[in-house]
């Protein structure tokens, strides 16, 4: 890296020297885009947008851009449109790029850049709230068709170690379009929020976007510095177990069946373990499976406890966590 950083350098260089004065004819000169801003248009969300130069020659060619995001996680990629939304935490402030680009299968050409940023809201150090977690679960809807499963959000953290005892701080998501406010909050014994719970959302709960959380606050003797996060839902949703567990035995045959959760994944998205405990000798067997039913041959006359527990497999949705598991049921004999 050390040997290849000059050498980039030089390359760069030798492009700007051609782009700039050494043009062959059948060349173009690019020129930055220009009225580049950056706009907040919702929690962790942006809109970069920027005009072609107006001093820009044509001459037929399809130009393009290049954003690179500097601030707060480095991103790079390519436009043909002269707006694009980006979904990033906003706390420590954002910074980004833009060029003109002219690309075929040999070269790149490349105008300048055009840099704009939103400096990191303002706050007292110590004052944002910390350790921020949240998870998701689903309960069946009774009374919407339109809508059968809902969503819940509980969300809870850390008071600032340098936050006033006056502090409040309120809790925001965004998820899609829609922002709420939390209504519920959980408070320490100053008072302050430390805990928010939503029993109805507008999380769609095999969707994909980002879930964006914001907790800001105040106080009168300091600002509060804001906070913001996102999560991606299969991180954090909270499966419920499986239904209706039955077990029986016929002769050495232990058959177990279940249900599915409750949740908005259909009956082939998910993966369950079984557990099966000998209460004769101790004995514990786990097995893996995607099938709804499962069948064990004993020969012990023993009494068995049963389990199972699910998790959405990753041909519905990238891998999360195991629901708790069932409530134990029991079959055999105890001696
Ligand atoms: C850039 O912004 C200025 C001021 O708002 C405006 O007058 C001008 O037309 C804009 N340029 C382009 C190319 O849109
Ligand atoms: C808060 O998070 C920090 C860093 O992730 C961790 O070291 C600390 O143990 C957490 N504190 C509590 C009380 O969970
Ligand atoms: C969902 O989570 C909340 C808060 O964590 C909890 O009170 C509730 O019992 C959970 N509901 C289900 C169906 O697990
Ligand atoms: C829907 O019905 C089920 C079963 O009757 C019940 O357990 C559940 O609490 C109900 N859910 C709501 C949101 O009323
Ligand atoms: C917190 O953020 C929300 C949503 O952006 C905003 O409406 C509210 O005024 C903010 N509150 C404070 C105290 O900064
Ligand atoms: C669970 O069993 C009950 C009673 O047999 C039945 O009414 C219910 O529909 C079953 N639940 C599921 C999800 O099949």
């Amino acid at each position: 890296m050390i040997i290849m950083a000059p050498v980039l350098l030089i390359l760069l260089g030798a492009t700007e020297i051609l782009q700039a004065d050494l043009l062959p004819d059948d060349k173009i000169s690019l020129l930055p885009p220009v009225n580049f801003t950056i706009k907040v248009t919702g929690l962790a969300q942006v809109l970069l947008r920027w005009e072609p130069n107006p001093d820009q020659e044509q001459r037929n060619v399809n130009l393009e851009y290049q954003v690179k995001i500097n601030a707060p996680k480095e991103d790079d990629y390519e436009t043909r449109i002269t707006e694009s939304k980006c979904v990033t935490i906003l706390h420590k402030g954002f910074s980004a790029s833009v060029r003109t680009i002219l690309q075929n299968d040999h070269s790149l050409l490349a105008s300048s850049w055009a840099s704009a940023e939103l400096h990191a809201p303002p706050g007292s150090p110590g004052t944002s709230v910390v350790n921020l977690t949240c998870t998701t679960n689903t309960t069946a809807d009774n009374y919407s068709h339109l809508r059968p499963y809902q969503v819940s959000l509980h969300c809870t953290w850390l008071v600032g170690t340098d936050a006033p005892e006056d502090t409040q701080y309120f809790l925001y998501y965004r998820y899609g379009s829609w922002t709420e406010e939390c209504q519920e909050y959980s408070k320490d014994s100053t008072g302050r929020n430390i805990a928010c719970w939503f029993p109805r959302t507008f999380i769609h709960s095999r969707g994909r976007d980002w879930l964006a959380v914001l907790v800001n606050g105040s106080s009168k003797h300091s600002a509060i510095k804001p906070f913001d996060q996102l999560f991606a839902l299969h991180a954090i949703d909270q499966i419920n177990p499986p239904l209706n567990v039955t077990a029986e035995i016929e002769g050495t045959r232990l058959s177990i069946q279940w249900e599915k959760p409750v949740s908005a994944f259909p009956i082939h998205c998910f993966d369950y373990e079984v557990k099966i405990h000998n209460a004769r000798n101790g004995y514990l067997q786990i097995e893996k499976m995607m099938t709804n039913a499962f069948i064990s041959i004993i020969d012990d006359l023993s009494k068995y406890g049963v389990q199972v527990r699910a998790a959405v497999s990753s041909m519905c949705r990238e891998a999360g966590l195991w629901s708790e598991w069932s409530q134990p049921i029991y079959v055999g004999f105890s001696r």
